[in-house]
């Protein structure tokens, strides 16, 4: 059975949009674990938009399962890994502009950068992935740089309407398929939903899927019912 990460940084987007305190994503990853995630997710942006430093040592005191902290391949990044230790580190390109992690990490471009922060990461214990565009040659550099995981970047499946998504399911198969060749742990994510993770689930090498958006906005819908009927009630 396939392992399901929430990323909960969205739930800090909704924090941050009145820079106050709730909600909290720390509440929320509790919650999420209560209801079966297996890991929780967070991206430390660079530009500090949604999860702030404190979440992360906060986060870490309060769940029991494997926190995945996503980082761009940095000095600034690197130490405040080594800081709060993490048991797993996604390795993710991070552009100031973009509104979400764009495409894959170029490992091939970067890999300069990659080799000595791989090398040190994994000295230091932390389980590496690399978040990478589902192409041969990002998955054979990947194993040269001695990553222990890579996570499939599945926009572009995502991206397409679904009577069009063969090739690129194709792609992210074959891409799953020789990933774990390469004796990789194959997780995926990025835009999965509740309808278009279906066809992507049968690909039987993924171990694991990182989700975020879809689990938050699904959220906020189901509990607004709720939510109004909890107001209306205060204020009669
Ligand atoms: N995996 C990685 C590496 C990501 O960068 C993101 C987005 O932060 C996700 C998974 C989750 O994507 P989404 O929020 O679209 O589910």
């Amino acid at each position: 059975m396939a392992l399901l990460g929430v990323n909960i940084d969205h739930i800090a987007t909704l924090r941050q949009a009145r820079r106050i305190s709730y909600p909290d994503p720390v509440v929320a990853a509790r919650m999420a674990q209560d209801a079966g995630a297996d890991q929780i997710t967070c991206h430390l942006r660079e530009d500090r938009r949604h999860i702030q430093d404190a979440d992360v040592p906060n986060l870490l005191k309060a769940v029991s399962i494997p926190v995945n902290l996503e980082m761009a391949a940095t000095a600034e990044m690197e130490a405040f890994a080594l800081k709060h230790r993490p048991a797993k580190i996604t390795l993710v390109p991070e552009r100031r502009e973009e509104l979400t992690t764009e495409g894959g990490l170029d490992v091939v471009a970067h890999r300069d950068v990659l080799v000595p922060m791989v090398a040190k990461l994994r000295q230091e214990g932390f389980f590496v992935s690399l978040f990478v565009d589902p192409e041969a040659e990002q998955l054979r550099c990947s194993r040269e740089l001695g990553a222990d995981s890579v996570e499939l970047h599945t926009g572009a499946y995502c991206e397409v309407p679904a009577e069009r998504r063969g090739p690129e399911l194709k792609r992210l198969s074959e891409a799953a398929r020789l990933a774990k060749e390469l004796g990789f742990f194959v997780a995926a994510g990025h835009g999965l939903n509740y309808e278009n993770i279906l066809p992507v689930k049968k690909i039987p090498e993924i171990e694991e899927y990182n989700i975020g958006h879809s689990i938050v906005a699904h959220a906020v819908l189901v509990g607004w019912e709720r939510a109004v009927r909890e107001m209306k009630a205060l204020i009669a």
